[in-house]
């Protein structure tokens, strides 16, 4: 009797439910799989990320973040997001070039003086080209997102070009940085950024290029006596999500998403110029490795010997695009 009298509850509970729609959702989970340290602009932006949505959309919309490479590394990241194992993530814009060799742009080396002349060409016409060039390949660049400049680490002094002759160093999976290190006759080897202390600290490779932030947070300084300050690239991020699960939100929802990333990429961006200057200062407290700062005319020989990958990389990138970047240093 009583199990007959629980079914029936039951049965009217559901279609209670059923009529009035108020059968509670689950609410839409997005997993954001980074692979840099949380104390890092990237880091930091997804957290806040999180935070801005538990605040604004609990119950509705939840953000999971997966930092240090813990669910995929970049290299794996893109295609899983192709097949809804994760919503969200920020590679570098090295890592895009399966899908689009637009972005490349961004690997150029010297090309943009510093992170001002980055954030004015993203904000440009060309550069919201560029975000929405991953569209015929399922994905929606939904913003840039700064780390900074790049430096070299290094087993031994770089000055001039003719000191990496011979030398190997790991690199994103950008056949434009492998050709930047071509140019000085070094030995590129594109490896996943997990493996980079490993490769470091057992000497399998001379040397790397990395953001400031990046070099402290994942120790590169400690097993790399030398740096040198080049700041010859950028390194910055796509946010980037799939098609089939934005185009999934509902409108309203979406706007919502898309609100709170765009303040946490604000924050981020905030914050990138502060940290690579303390993470610099702490890196040369640390006395663990020499900074090495260039003269103008040391500069000019990296600058002379690198330039000519330019010219190699135009025609898949378009003119047009170079030649606005580089109108962006005026
Ligand atoms: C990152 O900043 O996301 C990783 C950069 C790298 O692979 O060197």
């Amino acid at each position: 009797m009583l199990s007959k009298i629980t079914t029936l509850v039951a049965t009217a509970a559901l279609s209670t439910m059923l009529v009035t729609g108020s059968a509670l959702a689950a609410p839409v989970t997005i997993k954001f799989s980074h692979v840099v340290a949380e104390n890092t602009p990237k880091g930091q932006m997804a957290n806040k990320f999180k935070d801005l949505v538990a605040e604004r959309l609990a119950g509705k919309v939840q953000v999971e973040v997966f930092p240090n490479s813990q669910l995929f590394g970049d290299n794996k990241v893109l295609e899983a997001m192709l097949l809804g194992d994760v919503q969200m993530a920020a590679p570098a814009l090295s890592k895009f070039s399966r899908y689009t060799k637009k972005l490349q742009i961004f690997d150029l080396p010297f090309l943009f003086k510093d992170m001002t002349v980055a954030e004015k060409f993203q904000s440009s016409d060309k550069g919201h080209e560029l975000l929405a060039s991953l569209q015929k390949k399922g994905l929606v660049g939904l913003g840039y997102l700064h780390n900074g400049m790049k430096q070299l680490s290094s087993s031994k002094p770089l000055k001039v070009p003719a000191d990496a002759k011979g030398l190997k160093f790991r690199i994103m999976s950008s056949d434009v940085l492998a050709a930047q290190f071509k140019a000085v006759g070094a030995t590129p080897l594109k490896k996943p950024f997990s493996e980079v202390f490993t490769l470091l600290q057992t000497k399998a490779i001379d040397g790397q290029e990395n953001t400031w932030s990046n070099i402290y947070s994942k120790k590169f300084f400690e097993v790399q006596p030398y740096i040198t300050e080049s700041n010859h690239g950028v390194l910055d991020y796509m946010v980037v999500t799939s098609k089939e699960f934005w185009m999934s939100l509902d409108k309203d929802l979406q706007a919502e998403v898309k609100k709170a990333l765009d303040e946490a990429i604000i924050f981020g961006n905030g914050i990138a110029a502060k940290k690579a200057l303390d993470d610099r200062q702490k890196i040369i407290d640390s006395k663990r490795s020499k900074l090495i700062e260039l003269s103008d005319a040391e500069r000019s020989q990296w600058v002379e010997a690198m330039k000519p990958v330019w010219e190699e990389f135009e025609k898949e990138i378009g003119k047009d695009m170079v030649d606005a970047a580089y109108k962006s240093n005026m």
